[in-house]
């Protein structure tokens, strides 16, 4: 198995572009469902989860090609509705084919996604909005069977909690549905700001966009004709690398993102003394000496991202003073505490807040990946530890970065990728 052996205690200096976004492309090419004609997605990430969902649709019977960082699918060859356990096992995020399938086929069957290392991360929110939609919906053999025989019927949803995927799955199910669908308290990450803006330049009605309220007006079961889409950059990778220019106390700078996707990490590395130069899509953070403990609690957005909580965890290690970071979207995303720590630094765990005290210096150690973003902190760590760390699992990273040791690397970081 792939590990990377990272050698600490290098400045970075220079400039990396970031890549499209994983969790706007995810959507999107579940979207794509939603028509029977071909489809172009540009500026699309080469990260795993990618492949795999496009693997999804190749099972289902779609026809893909791919290009350099595109690839354009066509949905209207879809012989099969039955998104397979292998396959969706292998990534919680297949279950958003299951609004899109259950609009365009009126019937479909979609594994059971269960839980993940992160928490338990159910989708009843997703399944009572698409059975107030008319859907008829029994949990069988670990499946989610679901069938609308005269299609999906637009109405009010009020999601008790606000909900990522469950906001995109009803947004693509209303694209297709009969009449209009109000969606109140949903999510507005831009993830969900760009798959609302592609399905209304389809031609569909969507008033809210970017506001917790949506209202859609389906096409009453007529396929959507996508225009070409490119992706928006990865604000999560993005963050991660402007956490790389804190910790390493280097310049760098990011190309092709949207500064104001960031905004809350950014606000957040300013509250610990870190200084940027915005230029057009471009972002250089500039080095500070002695950065300030914060306090963070993840959120929706606008607030801070809980895809960001470790590598910001990671980050608190060398600043001065406590940062006390409160987990309030999943339930056990602090894996990487203990990993954390085997490098030296001194957290403490009390439930859904992490305490975390400045240690001098940390120590280089084999340590393992939990998941992607736990991933991403243990290679941040690494890169201010004395002497050699080697993180495992890294196929978790695979999962959502694209090219990570690549970007480093060009960076001036010592980093290799290794076979045990
Ligand atoms: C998405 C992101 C993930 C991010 C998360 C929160 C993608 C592919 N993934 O995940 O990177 O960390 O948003 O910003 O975009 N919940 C329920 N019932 C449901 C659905 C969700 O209780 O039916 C709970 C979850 O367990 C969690 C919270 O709601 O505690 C938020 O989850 P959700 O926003 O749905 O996250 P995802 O869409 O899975």
């Amino acid at each position: 198995m792939d590990y990377l052996k990272i050698e600490g205690g290098e400045t970075l200096k220079g400039s990396i572009t970031i890549s499209g976004a994983k969790n706007a492309a995810l959507p999107i090419i579940a979207a794509t469902i939603l028509s029977d004609k071909g489809v172009t997605l540009t500026n699309l990430p080469n990260v795993i989860d990618i492949k795999t969902l496009i693997k999804l649709l190749d099972i289902l019977g779609a026809k893909v090609k791919y290009g350099e960082k595109s690839c354009i699918i066509n949905n209207g060859t879809i012989n099969s509705t039955k998104a397979v356990y292998e396959i969706v096992s292998q990534m919680r995020a297949s279950i958003l084919v299951l609004g899109p399938l259950l609009a365009r086929f009126k019937e479909c069957e979609v594994s059971l996604p269960g839980g993940c290392a992160i928490g338990q991360r159910p989708i009843d929110l997703h399944l009572k909005a698409l059975e107030a939609m008319g859907a008829k919906i029994e949990i069988k053999g670990g499946y989610v069977k679901a069938e609308a025989p005269n299609g999906l019927v637009g109405t009010k949803i009020i999601f008790d909690k606000i909900t990522v995927g469950g906001t995109e799955n009803i947004i693509m199910a209303a694209s297709l549905a009969k009449g209009t669908t109000t969606i109140i308290n949903a999510a507005k990450e831009p993830e969900i700001i760009q798959l609302c803006e592609i399905i209304r330049d389809a031609g569909v009605k969507i008033d809210g966009i970017g506001t917790s309220e949506l209202t859609i007006e389906g096409t009453d079961g007529k396929p959507l004709k996508f225009n070409e889409i490119e992706i928006i950059p990865d604000r999560i990778e993005a963050g991660t690398y402007l956490c790389a220019g804190a910790i390493t106390n280097s310049t760098i700078t990011l190309h092709k993102v949207n500064a104001e996707h960031l905004r809350a990490s950014m606000n957040k590395l300013e509250e610990m003394g870190c200084s940027f130069d915005i230029d057009g899509d471009s972002i250089t953070i500039k080095p500070v000496k002695n950065l300030n403990s914060v306090n963070i609690v993840t959120t929706e957005y606008p607030g801070f991202p809980t895809d960001m909580q470790a590598q910001f965890m990671a980050l608190s290690i060398i600043t001065e003073g406590e940062s006390l970071i409160e987990e309030r979207l999943f339930e056990n995303r602090f894996m990487h505490v203990s990993e954390l720590n085997r490098l030296g630094a001194n957290i403490w765990l009390k439930g859904n807040i992490a305490a975390v005290h400045k240690v001098e210096e940390l120590y280089g150690a084999d340590v393992m990946a939990t998941d992607l973003r736990a991933s991403s902190a243990l290679i941040l760590a690494a890169l201010v530890a004395n002497g050699t760390t080697n993180v495992h699992r890294i196929y978790h990273l695979d999962r959502g970065y694209e090219d990570l040791e690549g970007k480093l690397l060009s960076l001036g970081a010592k980093i290799q990728r290794c076979k045990a």
